[in-house]
């Protein structure tokens, strides 16, 4: 017996050898154990001309062509940073009316920066990553990490912040773990896209320090840390040239200095000319408008810059194939690690485990900007009546704000995330307080929200005036909410004021109520006139499918904020800097003139006071930050010490925390100018009450640099530093003085 099954599990090897190739036996390009770029150059051969051209540009909105012939695939791209877009026509962007197309909105990315925790951009990536799978995408149109320039840029509720060092920590995670699935991320717009408006055209004259210093360093960590397989460049030119085919971003920087193997993807619509798009380093063309006549003009792709226009002029010799191959084995490189990679998770859509992850970024990046009183917690032991108010808190913000709009199963608004966390424990009452935007679509996918309302806004006032004078809680929920001019793609704002007359109707719940909660939903800081008469005031961000339940969580007390700021919030739109010494909008070219003087660089510069500055957060708990040791006061120069830097921080209040512990160095003299302090390190705590921790913050020679523009290079220089230990740019608790020698 023992020997006929030995010789029919023999039999069935033999045949199973026989039907299925081996590896080995396959050409090298389909062999998955081959080298990566030993199956480029196979595949690349193997070739026509036309084939090369068809993988380089878009044949539908979203995708670009395989070759059929040799079984290479199409590649399939999807928005966006915060989520998988549902599927548009193929030749349009209207819905494809699809029933099975509804994701998980994570919040937005400025809350994700806002939790200055890596651990949760690994969450993210991973958990967005495993949806951009299971959807079937091979491109993830995202993470976005342009600068926070100024506080009108519509596009900012997509990015991680003013500043450089903090975006960098935060992008790399993202990256690797989307990529973990098999799914390329797309990290945007490089470089320089910090306004919307005249986006597709406006020029940025900016220094080599501010670019080198600013507004590359994210780019530069997500494509050499983050090993990013793809990048969209940006709309608008640079040095007159339109970063979608740029010599000095694309050719010089990103591929020559950086070393980028990946490919350079075009924004849609972003290519203008097929000489420069074939010589100035892009890799791939979607979303031309190509006969000029009008946008997105459907079928036309053979027309487009990188098509037949190309194809031409390389048969009549005006352009050579070494540009088209370079394209090509980058596309095939971008095809071998997705569409053609069989060993990657199958993903998954829509899971508790992703609405977990939600909210638990959520939690973690909401911030506490003030807290006197005892407002907050709510403890529902004691509040038996709370007033919501405000149109924030009955309006879906995940439809809208441009190409990050999604579909989502269920959004959870704030009234609905406080109703549900409250159950009977307490009465909750609602008032509109205020009409901002009644409207509820993008692209075809509606929220279905009926906001009409009838009542004058002077009776909106007197009602929640009412109620607020009867509730023992009053919580308002205000901001922007992503419509045009509100925080969203293609539009920057027109005021930095709240707008809908928000204003008044807090000036009125305080007056009325002084146990008043402001949770502003919004991307970018906002002037806050009644700071002074408020005693709780958060900001809530664009927090995706989980947005109430998140919220409620954390307004009574189940979990503690441990958000900061990732950018500054002026008092008046004339203390940032691109609105004083700056420019914006600009015309046809905008000069960044403040130079490396973004954000709280700026404020020290100018010993500003901020409304809250950058890195600003409270907690529901308190925390000790004691006295620093120091490993070493001294480097050498060109060698690779490195200075520990080691707090012992306390949780002494009554129930866990998280406390960030911000690292700053500052210059004390050097032959160019140079900010007061940088951001350089940071190391975030959680602790339960009464535990302690040792926050490990590292100096190296690296963190000391500066670029020299004349040098082109990145220089350290010999002399004194200031180590700021900080808990935000301006609450410094230790200075620690030490040399590079
Ligand atoms: C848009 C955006 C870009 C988006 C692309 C596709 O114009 O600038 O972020 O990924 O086009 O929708």
């Amino acid at each position: 017996m023992k020997l006929k099954k030995l010789l029919f599990a023999a039999a069935l090897f033999a045949v199973g050898c026989a039907t299925v190739p081996q590896q080995a036996e396959l050409p090298v390009y389909l062999n998955e154990d081959a080298p990566l770029e030993e199956r480029v150059e196979d595949a690349l051969q193997r070739l026509t001309l036309r084939e090369k051209i068809d993988l380089i540009h878009a044949q539908s909105k979203f995708s670009s062509a395989g070759v059929e012939r040799l079984g290479i695939p199409e590649v399939w791209c999807t928005d966006g940073p915060h989520g998988i877009r549902p599927e548009v026509m193929w030749d349009e962007w209207d819905q494809a009316k699809w029933t099975n197309d509804s994701c998980t909105a994570f919040p937005a990315l400025t809350c994700l920066a806002a939790t200055w925790n890596p651990e949760m951009s690994a969450k993210y990536g991973m958990a967005i990553g495993e949806e951009a799978r299971y959807r079937e995408k091979d491109v993830l149109l995202g993470p976005g990490v342009n600068i926070y320039r100024t506080p009108m840029n519509g596009r900012n509720f997509e990015y991680m912040g003013e500043d450089p060092l903090l975006a960098s920590k935060m992008v790399v995670p993202y990256i690797q773990n989307v990529q973990k699935n098999g799914v390329a991320a797309c990290v945007k717009h490089f470089a320089l896209n910090n306004q919307e408006i005249e986006r597709h055209g406006v020029n940025v004259v900016v220094d080599d320090r501010a670019l080198y210093e600013i507004y590359l360093p994210a780019f530069k960590a997500a494509v050499q840390e983050g090993g990013a397989w793809a990048i969209m460049p940006a709309y608008n030119r640079y040095k007159g040239q339109h970063c979608c085919h740029n010599q000095y971003l694309l050719n010089d920087i990103l591929k020559g200095e950086w070393g980028f193997d990946g490919v350079a993807l075009s924004d849609w619509g972003g290519v203008h000319d097929t000489r420069e798009a074939a010589l100035h380093g892009l890799d791939m063309e979607f979303g031309s408008w190509t006969n000029g006549l009008n946008w997105g003009a459907s079928n036309a792709y053979d027309m487009y810059h990188m098509a037949v226009p190309y194809m031409k002029a390389i048969e009549n010799g005006e352009l050579t194939t070494k540009e088209l191959d370079d394209k090509v084995r980058r596309v095939l490189r971008l095809i071998f690690r997705t569409a053609m990679n069989t060993r990657k998770p199958f993903g998954s859509m829509n899971t508790e485990a992703h609405l977990q992850a939600a909210r638990d970024i959520a939690g973690e990046g909401v911030v506490l900007l003030k807290n006197e009183g005892d407002v907050l917690p709510v403890d529902l032991a004691k509040a038996k009546t709370i007033l919501v108010v405000g149109e924030n808190a009955i309006k879906m913000m995940t439809v809208g704000g441009g190409s990050s709009s999604l579909k989502v199963l269920k959004e959870y608004t704030p009234l609905e995330g406080i109703q549900r966390y409250v159950g009977d424990k307490a009465k909750v009452v609602y008032e509109r307080g205020y009409v901002g935007d009644v409207t509820g679509e993008y692209n075809g996918v509606k929220s279905g929200q009926d906001l009409s309302e009838s009542r004058s806004a002077e009776q909106l006032i007197a009602d929640a005036v009412a109620a607020a004078k009867k509730a023992d809680v009053v919580l308002f929920f205000g901001g922007l909410n992503k419509k045009e001019g509100q925080d969203c793609e293609g539009a920057d704002r027109s005021e930095y004021a709240l707008p809908y007359g928000q204003n008044e109707v807090i000036e009125a719940l305080v007056a009325a109520n002084k146990n008043l909660v402001v949770v502003n939903i919004s991307g970018n800081a906002v002037a806050m006139p009644w700071v002074e008469k408020v005693p709780s005031i958060m900001q809530g961000w664009f927090l995706g499918s989980e947005s109430g339940n998140a919220l409620a969580q954390v307004i009574f007390g189940e979990v503690n904020p441990s958000g900061h700021l990732p950018f500054t919030f002026p008092v008046r739109l004339e203390d940032n800097s691109a609105h004083s010494v700056g420019e914006w909008p600009g015309a046809k070219d905008v000069h960044y003139t403040e130079g490396i003087f973004v954000g709280y660089r700026w404020a020290d510069k100018q010993q500003l006071k901020a409304l809250f500055p950058f890195g600003h957060g409270l907690s529901y708990t308190t925390f000790e930050v004691g006295e620093p040791e120091v490993s070493k006061t001294a480097i050498k120069q060109g060698g690779n010490g490195k200075i520990t830097i080691k707090c012992e921080v306390r949780n002494t209040g009554k129930r866990e925390g998280a406390e960030v512990v911000q690292l700053y160095i500052g210059d004390k003299e050097s032959y160019l100018p140079r900010p007061v302090k940088e951001l350089k390190d940071f190391a975030k705590l959680h602790l339960e009450a009464g535990q302690s921790g040792v926050a490990e913050l590292t100096i190296t020679e690296e963190d000391l640099k500066f670029f020299d523009d004349k040098k082109h290079e990145w220089v350290s220089e010999k002399g004194e530093f200031t180590a700021y230990i900080a808990t935000s740019a301006e609450d410094i608790l230790y200075t620690v003085d030490f040399s590079l020698k």
